[in-house]
Order: structure tokens, then C-alpha cells, then sequence
């Protein structure tokens, strides 16, 4: 299958009035799922309650076998909810309270801001103590990350709240050495990985974080309000989701089943994303989203003449890099940025503010262009000459 221009009829996104460089937010569901989902309301909406009663439990549990299959883990240890925020606010909301008062709650300085906020908001509320593990960037290497983690971790007892992707930085963790090192120390561990299926070729399984979160609505192509919660069997028990429903008592699967009625057509079509984006396949995914990564930064730093410290190796498909603006160090200093290059220029990207500076996100998918790239970097280039930022 033809990639860039041609991929594009399966979007329904503007591309004649934006370059849209900002999938990695809240992703973009191609036209032929969105179809699906039209679908399931339909079938929903001509026997309601034989539809909930009937059809719905085995609908589901082949939805969330082929979830099972696409990340190579067990359907018992899988269930769905809205969103990544949604899943890690359920685990803390379960784990924090059964911790003891010398136990820590260990997050690093790249962590997403509402899980942030939802860690201040629990140890706060159940007098606990957190500890946030500082990691510097661009400057980043595996083998720092793993030392700055170890030495934190270690003589410690608690829980380890790490990104597999992380939203700011964009940068890839190491997670498999990440858990063997909280498993050495005894420190349980929950992966938020909002970013991560679809970009990486996930094992969770094998991986065995006790808790792990996925988005499918962002990079696997599902319809909005898809995401998974991923529980190692020993923590079963301690899980109840954060909407307590009929099927309380019966179980970690019967009770996140069903949460109360819900527009079930994202998770009832999950089966068709998968095929959708195992048509294309991981691999065609994975080779045009990279290159067009590699070409967008080395064009980034060729035309803008800042220092390069990015090492390509922590980045997949998202990359952060550093925009050198330095009029305005305003809180919303990022989202005036984004409004700018979108009203000013016809461009959709992400700006971060992490650790008093500013970067810009680009996200590389399938539906994106050379074109696109050089004319972001043209405009960034002549944003900054008229700034006298360069
Ligand atoms: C690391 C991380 N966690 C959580 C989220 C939130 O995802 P959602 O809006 O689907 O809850 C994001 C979103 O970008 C993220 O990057």
C-alpha cells in the first residue's frame, strides 16, 4: 500500500487547509473504522436490549481477544477503558491507599501533567510521600536513564509510575530493563504507555510490568475512548474500576465489562483496527513514520542552526526538539505557539514547555510528506528570523 499522499483518502482530516503534524494528541481514526463504529450504533439502536443483554458480552470478549493477540498477552489480563488518563487514575486510585506510610510513590520529571496531578492529588489525600526522579534532556542515553532510576530505587520500597513514551520528550524508555530493575528492588511498577501501542511491537506478556496502560486511540487507529489496562494476575484482586456497576464482586473481568451503558462502538471495532492496521502492518508503519522522522530532524537542525544533541535511537515516530524561543516564558507560552503556527501558518503541532524551555513535537504518520516537513521547518525558520531569535 502507498503511503503519504495516496493513504490519505482513509482520514477525513482537512489536509487542503492544515498540515496536520499532531497525531500523537488525540490520534485520528481513519474513515473505514469510523464506518464500523457507525455500524455497531446502528445494530445497538434496532434492539437495545437484546443488543446489551445478548450480543454485547460475546462481542466484547472477541474484541478484547484480538486486542489480546495485537499485544501478545492473555485476554484474563486485559480490560478496556476510556483513555490512558482514565486507566492510570484507576490504578493509583485502588493501589495508593493499600500502601504503607514509609512507601513511595517514584515518578520522573517526563511524566504526563495529569497523571502528575493525580499522584499529588492521591498522597495528598492518603498522607503519602512521592519522589520525583529527575532525567535531563535532550542529552539522554539508555544507560543514564537506568543508573538515575537504580539509584533512586534502591533501599526504597513504594511503586514506580514511568511513560513508556513520554508526552513532553517524546523519548523512549527503556522499560524492560526499567521493570527488572523495580523488580530487583521489590518497587512495583505501572507503564503508562499512551503512546506506545502501535508504535512499538508490544509484549506484554513477556514485559510483566504489574500494571500497564495503553491507548489504542492514538497510534493503533481506533475510534476515540479506547484504551486498556493490562494486570499482572497477583493484583487482580486489589482492581475495581472507578465506576463501581452491577458486577461488583464478581471479578477484575466482570467488573470493568461493564461500567454502566456507554457508547460501545470504539471497543466493539477494535477487531476491525487491528485489521486495518495490520494491513498495512507494522512494518510499512514503522520504515515510513522512522524515515520521515530522520529527514524532518536533519532538515530541523541543517536550515535552523542550533545545537544538535538528539540521539535518533530514544525516538519513535514523536520526536521533541528544541524550538529556541525565548520572548516568553508565560505558562501558556506553548499553547499561544500552537495557535500561532495554526492561525499564521495552517499548521497543526504541539509546543511543550519541559523544564523552562520550549520544544516542538512533531509526529510522524503515514498520512504525512516531505512537503509537510520542509514547510513547517520554513516557517519555524521564519518565525525565529523575525523574532531575531537566529
Ligand atoms: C504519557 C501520557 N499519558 C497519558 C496521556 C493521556 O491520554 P488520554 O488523553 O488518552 O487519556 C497522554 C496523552 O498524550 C500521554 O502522553
Amino acid at each position: 500500500m502507498e503511503l503519504g499522499y495516496k493513504i490519505r483518502e482513509n482520514w477525513n482530516i482537512d489536509f487542503e487547509k492544515i498540515k496536520f503534524l499532531n497525531h500523537g494528541s488525540f490520534g485520528a481514526t481513519p474513515i473505514p473504522i469510523l464506518n464500523k463504529m457507525h455500524e455497531i450504533e446502528l445494530l445497538v439502536e434496532k434492539e437495545p436490549v437484546h443488543f446489551f443483554m445478548d450480543i454485547y458480552p460475546e462481542m466484547l470478549e472477541k474484541n478484547i481477544r484480538d486486542l489480546a493477540g495485537f499485544l501478545n498477552t492473555e485476554y484474563e489480563n486485559l480490560v478496556l477503558t476510556d483513555n490512558a488518563t482514565t486507566g492510570v487514575n484507576i490504578i493509583l486510585n485502588n493501589v495508593i491507599p493499600t500502601l504503607a506510610k514509609n512507601q513511595v510513590i517514584f515518578y520522573t520529571n517526563h511524566i504526563y501533567p495529569a497523571v502528575r496531578n493525580t499522584i499529588n492529588h492521591l498522597i495528598e489525600k492518603h498522607e503519602i510521600n512521592s519522589k520525583e526522579i529527575i532525567i535531563n534532556y535532550p542529552n539522554i542515553t539508555k544507560t543514564g536513564i537506568l543508573e538515575s532510576i537504580e539509584k533512586a530505587l534502591s533501599f526504597q520500597s513504594g511503586i514506580l509510575v514511568i511513560d513508556h513514551i513520554s508526552s513532553p520528550t517524546s523519548v523512549v524508555f527503556p522499560i524492560k530493563e526499567i521493570i527488572e530493575i523495580c523488580k530487583k528492588n521489590n518497587i512495583r511498577i505501572i507503564v503508562d504507555g499512551a503512546h506506545a501501542p502501535g508504535v512499538l511491537e508490544l509484549q506484554l506478556k513477556k514485559l510483566g510490568a504489574d500494571w500497564y496502560v495503553g491507548n489504542c486511540h492514538k497510534w493503533m487507529y481506533s475510534g476515540k475512548g479506547t484504551a486498556f489496562i493490562h494486570t499482572s494476575p497477583e493484583n487482580f484482586e486489589k482492581m475495581h474500576p472507578n465506576t463501581i456497576s452491577n458486577d461488583y464482586g464478581y471479578g477484575y473481568r466482570k467488573e470493568f465489562d461493564w461500567v454502566g451503558t456507554r457508547n460501545p462502538s470504539s471497543w466493539l471495532t477494535l477487531s476491525d483496527t487491528i485489521e486495518f492496521y495490520n494491513n498495512i502492518g507494522f512494518e510499512q508503519i514503522n520504515n515510513y513514520n522512522n524515515n520521515l522522522l530522520k529527514y524532518t530532524v536533519d532538515t530541523y537542525f541543517k536550515e535552523i542552526k542550533i545545537p544538535n544533541e538528539i540521539n535518533l535511537s530514544n525516538y519513535s515516530w514523536l520526536i521533541s526538539l528544541p524550538f529556541p524561543y525565548f520572548a516568553d516564558f508565560s505558562k501558556d507560552a506553548n499553547v499561544k505557539l500552537r495557535n500561532y503556527f495554526y492561525n499564521e501558518y495552517g499548521i497543526e503541532i504541539m509546543f511543550v514547555i519541559f523544564e523552562g524551555k520550549i520544544w516542538i513535537r512533531f509526529a510522524a504518520q503515514i498520512y504525512n510528506t516531505i512537503a509537510e516537513s520542509e514547510y513547517l521547518i520554513s516557517k519555524v525558520k521564519d518565525f525565529l528570523i523575525r523574532n531575531n531569535l537566529i
